[in-house]
């Protein structure tokens, strides 16, 4: 029979017993310390659906940005309504806040899940990736922006990431953006013929794009052209100042070529980026989009946020895996001991920090230990006929040199769990 292959640029992520030496476990393992590390920024989770309106993202993200016009997700449903899988989440939460009519208070969102967009895979790129993202919705420029750059910080050192480089830039309102944009364009119509193709096209859809370009040349045609920072406001200058100073030992530069490739934002913008993710330098981005809420139909509501990409945050994590003991539960029978499996049950309440495996394929008691070895595992506790009978188990530690072992009763063997870590 013909065997059916997973999606190109779509990855299974599958958990392993040593975890360590597992990409996968280290993609699960960031994402509970990145939950941890919302929670402590009193931040409230929000799940919206993987599917979505097609014109949720042109009016969002934007027709002319490269994620909705080359790489979004579209296809008609059975009733020919056009839609699309989320390329991103910031979209989908702010609809979501606009249609349950809960635009006129604050919010401190945090989300996590996939995403899709049909890019050329290779490292750090993928067609179906996770991102785990904040929004800030209700607050205007000023701390907001500070509290989003302290929750990047907190995640690199909670994860133990120290060549972090964290960018930010102010891309001024959309007067601002608007102005700049057009005296750019000004300034590279004569310079056109000596554009390549991909930043023709910038040109005329998107100006902005074209600071991002990998081109040398177009790079070196960008050294004389209008700065942003000759159109935003001194107050603006003023904040990016605030931000590297409130964090000094901190890696945080000021780069006014930063525009980031979705539509949506004015004001302040912001990335991170690991010199050991190669090409896919950016593990990290967001900025503030306070006109996003009107543009969608809803009310003037200021916001800022961010989303972190899974897969290149855990490349760059190092990981202090906290492994809990093993304990190996071996039942010496053929039949179904019902009395012996309700002692292994009740053994899981003792301590949930524990992790309590019940073997459960037939064997010798040889081959059982053998597999408790090969697993790591602390103890084993073993129970046959005669400890069925005397209500008692054996007590057998794996690790020891002469790997010693006891007789327990269930009470003993109970408070003997909870005395562990
Ligand atoms: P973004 O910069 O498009 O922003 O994506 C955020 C992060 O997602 C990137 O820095 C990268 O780590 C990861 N990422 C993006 N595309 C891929 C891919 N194809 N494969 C693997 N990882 C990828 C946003 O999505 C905005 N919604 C962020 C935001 C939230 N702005 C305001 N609120």
């Amino acid at each position: 029979m013909e065997k059916i292959n997973s999606l190109t640029g779509m990855a299974d992520l599958i958990g392993h017993k040593d975890k360590k030496s597992n990409q996968s476990d280290s993609i699960f393992q960031v994402e509970k310390k990145l939950i941890e590390i919302f929670e402590n920024y009193s931040l409230q989770e929000i799940r919206t659906p993987a599917l979505e309106s097609e014109k949720l993202f042109n009016r969002s993200v934007g027709d002319l940005s490269d994620i909705v016009n080359k790489e979004l997700y579209t296809f008609k449903d059975k009733n020919e309504k056009s839609i699309s899988l989320r390329p991103e989440g910031t979209a989908g939460v702010a609809r979501s806040i606009i249609e349950k009519k809960l635009d006129n208070e604050s919010h401190r969102f945090w989300y996590l899940g996939p995403m899709w967009r049909y890019e050329r895979p290779q490292k750090g790129r993928y067609r179906q990736f996770y991102q785990a993202g904040v929004e800030l919705i209700g607050y205007e420029e000023g701390l907001s922006e500070l509290e989003m750059i302290s929750l990047v910080i907190s995640i690199n050192s909670e994860l133990n990431i120290n060549d972090s480089i964290i960018k930010i830039n102010h891309l001024g309102d959309r007067k601002a953006k608007e102005g700049f944009c057009q005296s750019l364009k000004e300034y590279l119509e004569p310079y056109r013929s000596e554009l390549d193709e991909k930043d023709i096209d910038r040109l005329s859809k998107n100006p902005l794009r074209i600071l991002d370009s990998k081109n040398s040349n177009t790079q070196k045609i960008l050294k004389n052209a209008p700065k942003i920072s000759d159109f935003i406001s001194d107050e603006a200058s003023n904040l990016l100042n605030t931000i590297k100073n409130t964090y000094p030992e901190n890696h945080i530069e000021i780069d006014h070529s930063l525009v980031r490739g979705l539509d949506y934002y004015t004001g302040f913008v912001f990335e991170a980026v690991s010199e050991n993710l190669g090409a896919q330098d950016s593990y990290l981005g967001g900025g503030r989009y306070d006109e996003l809420f009107e543009d969608l139909g809803g009310k003037s509501l200021p916001a800022i946020g961010m989303a972190i990409g899974i897969e290149r945050l855990s490349y760059i994590a190092k990981n202090e895996f906290f492994e809990p003991t093993l304990v190996h539960f071996i039942i010496l029978s053929d039949k179904i001991e019902e009395k012996a499996y309700k002692i292994a049950h009740d053994l899981r309440s003792c301590n949930r920090k524990l992790i309590i495996e019940v073997q459960l394929s037939q064997g010798s008691l040889k081959s059982k230990l053998r597999r408790a070895n090969k697993d790591n595992a602390t103890f084993a506790i073993i129970i046959g006929k005669d400890e069925l009978d005397s209500d008692s188990v054996i007590l057998k530690s794996l690790k020891e040199e002469n790997s010693s072992q006891k007789q327990l009763n269930i009470d003993e063997l109970q408070d003997f769990l909870k005395s562990l870590d």
